[in-house]
């Protein structure tokens, strides 16, 4: 390797799991058109064709493209202002906020997925802060400048979350359950949002902006700009797919937690940042997540004699808490994942 000399090891991926040179993008993930939602859909009443595109989506891939989602384009491009400011700032003023073991929010730049390093540097904020009896520490951490920066950001999570909860509502309708069957589950949510600056990578065929995952709560709101590098593994083949970056739209997709609830009727999808070397990318995911205390379980009205339930129930405060911590070690074993709830 011509360039091993500057290679710093902590970002390499094994052969295995390094980017390709061909990544197909013939046929990309599905572009769901949400616009009926705001215009036809009256006393509840959603029109079929969007459920049906959305429950194939969420079954082919667990990942969709949505526009005409509502959320005002101006205060997308203001978020992406602010996000790229923020990061623009001295790295001595971005670690002011750096994120520690005691409170994981606020800036880092030192992420590792799967034990490699990812080449990226995040700033991290629960939609609402909270402390709870499990020791789950939702607390955020501000930067002084860019000035305005929490009030634009926070109108943005705010827009998004109205798009999540409409989400929801649809998926809930695919699932044969009333539109705000899960809800509830979010009254005390700990959602977070992260924003993500990717810098030019001098090797990117051994580094990744982000190794090879699932997002592990119910679902992720994901903004990304014109630049790409969002790979999808296609589940009929397990080939890797770029998400075609398409103005003004956000990337959908299903975690793990949707897996649990619908028994595996929606999986979740094992996603992925190849690296570039020229452009500097950003984006904004949106991790919807529920509240602490809840069980996550498949839903008693989608289990049935012939449909038994695959998983045991687990506390999301508690797995939450312990992917969290996991973020500051590096771990013999691999993260805890709900493979680890399955039913032999
Ligand atoms: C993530 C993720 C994708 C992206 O942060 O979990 O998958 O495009 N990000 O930044
Ligand atoms: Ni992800």
């Amino acid at each position: 390797m011509a360039h091993s000399a500057q290679v710093d090891p902590a970002f390499v991926q094994a052969p295995e799991h390094r980017p390709k040179e061909t990544i197909s993008s013939a046929d990309g993930v599905p572009l769901i058109d949400l616009s009926p939602l705001f215009s036809q859909r009256t006393c509840n009443t959603f029109p079929a064709t969007l459920l049906a595109e959305v429950e194939a989506a969420c079954i082919n891939w667990g990942f969709f493209q949505v526009i005409n989602h509502g959320i005002p384009l101006e205060l997308l491009k203001k978020a992406v202002a602010a996000e790229k400011e923020f990061f623009e700032q001295p790295e001595k003023d971005k670690l002011k906020i750096r994120r520690d073991e005691a409170n994981r929010f606020g800036y880092y730049e030192s992420e590792h997925t799967k034990n490699v390093r990812d080449w990226k540097r995040v700033f991290d904020f629960a939609l609402q802060e909270r402390f709870d009896a499990t020791g789950l520490v939702l607390k955020n951490r501000w930067p002084e400048v860019p000035l305005g920066f929490r009030e634009t950001i926070e109108e943005y999570a705010r827009s998004v979350e109205k798009l999540a909860f409409m989400l929801l509502e649809l998926i809930s309708l695919t699932l044969n359950l009333p539109p705000k069957r899960l809800h509830a589950f979010f009254e005390e949510q700990t959602t977070f949002i992260r924003l993500n600056h990717y810098p030019p990578c001098p090797y990117p065929d051994l580094a990744l902006g982000v190794g090879r995952h699932k997002d592990s709560g119910p679902l992720t709101v994901l903004y990304q700009d014109s630049v790409g590098g969002l790979d999808v593994k296609k589940r009929s083949d397990g080939e890797w797919v770029r998400v075609k970056p398409i103005p003004d739209s956000f990337v959908i997709n299903i975690g793990d937690v949707i897996q649990v609830w619908s028994n595996d009727k929606y999986t979740s999808a094992e996603h992925r940042v190849s690296a570039n070397s020229e452009r500097d990318r950003f984006s904004i995911p949106f991790f919807f997540n529920p509240a602490s205390h809840i069980d996550v379980r498949p839903l008693p009205e989608v289990v049935s004699d012939r449909n038994p339930g695959k998983y045991e129930g687990y506390n999301w405060g508690k797995f939450f808490k312990r992917r969290m911590d996991s973020d500051f070690k590096l771990l013999e074993v691999e993260n805890i994942q709900i493979d680890h709830f399955k039913r032999a």
